[in-house]
């Protein structure tokens, strides 16, 4: 790990940025209870940030508090003991989160959390494990997580775990966080899901490793999240959220929930606008900006 900058304590820093879904279509149900889903996954310059320092036993420790989570429940911990398991390393961890994103707000912050552990430490203790075995191990933590480790915008199918890279134009977000925690279990079990939304074939169109122009396209017109309307009518704060940020779209572009919610998102024309919609909007809720991210911070660090 040549390169690599440890602070005084010998921590190395890695990012986790958060995602957001430009579209949620649920297309089914499996016998295992797991939904079908079609969604477009986007990463933004915007996320946690972890620490990880090596341990010569093989204790595993995160050594800050991260109110709501304990530590044998975190996914940084389940994570880097997933990668022991599996590897037989005997090498272990310090891991310090510093926790941006929020939870149960529908930006994948521990599933980020997740796919950096996995990356930063395949690297730290040098397993030298590619991508493709990563993502796999990846799945049993959450069906987002195998999308961090892919690290590009993806279209994802499956419940989220087959991913086909998406070639789109740099855009800015503008962000809500309405203070609510969605849990992502009770959206899914909720009676009034719709799973029955048609799957489109989109992804057995790739041209030079990215969707066609025509793809793009369809992605414009398709924003809609079946996920939404249920988070909406579980948590209001989510719908009083994509209330406050209409005003500020343009015909064609709505604002919209990602994931399970609880977070709002709108679609801005460049950063200009994007920082104007954080000054003028009127809430007492976190609002932030940012830009998209089409190859994740660590991706190098990953064979393919
Ligand atoms: O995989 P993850 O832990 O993020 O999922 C949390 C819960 O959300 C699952 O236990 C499942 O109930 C639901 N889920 C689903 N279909 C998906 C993803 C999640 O039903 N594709």
């Amino acid at each position: 790990m040549g390169g690599l900058n440890a602070d005084e304590a010998g921590f190395i820093s890695c990012p986790a940025p958060a995602k957001i879904n430009l579209f949620l279509h649920v297309t089914g149900r499996r016998p295992d209870g797991y939904h079908t889903l079609q969604t477009a996954f986007r990463m933004l310059d915007h996320g946690d940030v972890l620490h990880f320092r090596v341990r010569i036993d093989a204790e595993i420790r995160r050594v800050n508090d991260v109110p709501g989570v304990a530590p044998d429940q975190d996914l940084v911990v389940r994570a880097a003991r997933l990668l022991q398991e599996h590897t037989g390393c005997i090498l272990g961890a310090d891991i310090r989160v510093d926790k941006r994103l929020p939870m149960g707000g529908g930006l994948g912050g521990g599933s980020s959390d997740a796919a950096t552990t996995l990356v930063a430490l395949n690297s730290l203790w040098q397993l030298g494990l590619p991508r493709s075995v990563l993502q796999t191990w990846a799945l049993s933590l959450g069906a987002d997580v195998p999308f961090f480790i892919y690290g590009r915008t993806a279209l994802a199918e499956g419940v989220g775990e087959e991913l086909t890279p998406l070639d789109l134009p740099p855009a800015w977000y503008v962000v809500v966080e309405p203070s609510v925690a969605v849990p992502t279990p009770q959206i899914f079990r909720d009676e009034g899901l719709t799973r029955d939304t048609e799957a489109v074939i989109i992804s057995a169109s790739p041209v030079g490793g990215g969707l066609q122009a025509d793809v793009q396209k369809w992605l414009q017109q398709h924003t809609r999240n079946d996920l939404q309307p249920v988070a909406c009518r579980l948590y209001p704060e989510v719908q009083k959220a994509l209330d406050a940020l209409a005003p500020f779209g343009s015909p064609g572009v709505a604002p919209r929930m990602s994931g399970s919610g609880a977070c709002v998102f709108l679609p801005c024309t460049g950063q200009a606008q994007a920082e104007k919609v954080v000054e003028e909007l009127n809430t007492e809720w976190r609002v932030w900006c940012a830009a998209s991210m089409d190859l994740h911070p660590l991706h190098e660090w990953v064979s393919d």
